[in-house]
């Protein structure tokens, strides 16, 4: 069935703002692009005008009775004022993560969402992509057995180098909410609530690494003390999921640089290894299978859509953009469905709550030594058909398939 398009505006045309205009200029049938804005008004006039739209300002796309559904990419320590904002105007919004730098503020949006009848969700969607729906199907079709245990590390290297043209209250740990698990969890915890389910109790290791200064030469503030009240730069949370499969996420911003991001799920019958959850296909990297009975480690075809787009492809505006290889705005395209077909949409509030509630009790209870009972337990985002390979169009049809 054909469905009225719904009108989208995106609010922060910074770096990110690219790849979700990139995707959601596509010509998908459900979404209409309308337009984006930013307090720096060349950066959205770029914006703009690369990909066709118009450049409004932030009031204007509140005040637009025909735009439904606003995208908020501003930075992630305005999050919650600029989504508070969006729902105040009556419109459904799906923002960049977090979803707030504390679990208060996110919980006082999702509330406020609630009580308005509006959709809210927030990125990261990558669990949409063929990787990770990949790797779910091989799970719910048996052929590990019973997921017993899973483990999910991301080892980045933010600290020391520091960022030569960055001021230093953004100097990452600057910021509360802004550290590496607020920046990181979530593309982790919405990978492993896709396989395995919510979370049920967790407890942690936080602390912020000794060794920061400066190192980058370039950087003004060579030599100098990193500032670090943002909150712990390496943490390993233990999880006990719903389903009584244990499992482990360590995020660290202390290592040297090169990120070693990878996800694992061990269970009765066999073991995955699967890629980069910041990556609609893996990056290049596979999903590998060990089974029992068999000493082999396998690599297993990617059975649905959404992989990596092809990095061959230059970015329209001639210079690399962050991200551009990637499908960021899928669950834009799962929400605007799912507001046509008044079903529940993948990337729910309760999921979007999840990370935040997590990384935030990881850190905070590791002081007290506390394990935390989690009070959001999102469902697992219903899983997209596999197939589906093709045009765009095609695609998009997986997209407004909905089986619980
Ligand atoms: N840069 C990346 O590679 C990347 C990757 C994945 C996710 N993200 C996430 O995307 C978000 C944005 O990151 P970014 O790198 O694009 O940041 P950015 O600083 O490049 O862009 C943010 C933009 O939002 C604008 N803005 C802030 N408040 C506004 C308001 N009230 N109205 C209009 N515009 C406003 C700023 O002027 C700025 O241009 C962050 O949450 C980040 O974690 C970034």
């Amino acid at each position: 069935m054909a469905f009225k398009p719904v009108k989208v505006a995106l609010i922060g045309s910074g770096n990110i703002s690219y790849t979700y205009l990139n995707t959601l200029t596509k010509g998908w049938d459900i979404i209409e692009m309308v337009g984006c804005s930013d307090l720096i008004p060349e950066k959205s006039k770029a914006r703009a005008e690369l990909f066709g739209i118009r450049q409004m300002t932030t009031e204007e796309i509140l005040n637009d009775p025909e735009i439904e559904l606003v995208i908020n990419t501003t930075e992630i320590h305005n999050h919650s004022k600029v989504i508070k904002m969006i729902l105040e105007a009556g419109k459904h919004c799906y923002s960049e993560k977090a979803l707030g730098c504390t679990f208060e503020e996110a919980q006082a949006n999702v509330e406020l969402a609630a009580s308005k009848g509006l959709r809210l969700g927030a990125a990261p969607d990558i669990y949409l992509g063929a990787a990770y729906q990949t790797a779910r199907k091989l799970i719910d079709d048996g052929w590990i057995g019973k997921p017993v245990t899973a483990q999910a590390w991301c080892i980045r290297g933010y600290g020391a180098p520091g960022r030569p043209t960055m001021p230093p209250e953004d100097q990452p740990a600057g910021r509360k909410g802004t550290t590496i698990n607020f920046d990181m969890g979530g593309y982790y915890v919405n990978a492993l609530v896709t396989l395995l389910g919510p979370v049920n109790r967790c407890a942690g290791f936080a602390q912020v690494f000794p060794h920061h200064t400066y190192t980058n030469v370039k950087n003004p503030l060579f030599g100098q003390p990193i500032r670090t009240e943002g909150g712990a730069s390496t943490l390993m949370g233990t999880l006990e999921f719903e389903s009584g499969v244990y499992g482990n996420i360590v995020l660290s911003a202390d290592g040297f640089g090169p990120e070693i991001p990878r996800v694992e799920i061990f269970g009765t019958k066999g073991t995955l290894t699967i890629p980069d959850p910041n990556s609609f296909g893996g990056n290049g990297l596979d999903i590998y299978m060990t089974r029992i009975g068999n000493d082999g480690v396998f690599k297993i075809p990617f059975t649905h859509a959404f992989g990596d787009t092809d990095p061959a492809i230059p970015p329209k505006s001639g210079k690399h953009e962050p991200c551009h290889n990637s499908w960021r705005g899928l669950a834009v395209v799962d929400m605007a469905y799912a507001i046509r077909q008044g079903r529940p949409h993948r990337s729910s509030p309760d999921l979007a709550l999840h990370t935040v509630e997590l990384m935030y009790n990881i850190e905070n209870n590791t002081a007290e030594g506390k394990f935390h009972t989690m009070v959001s337990r999102p469902a697992r985002p219903a899983p997209l058909p596999d197939g589906y390979f093709g045009p765009l169009n095609v695609m998009e049809a997986a997209l407004a398939t909905y089986e619980p």
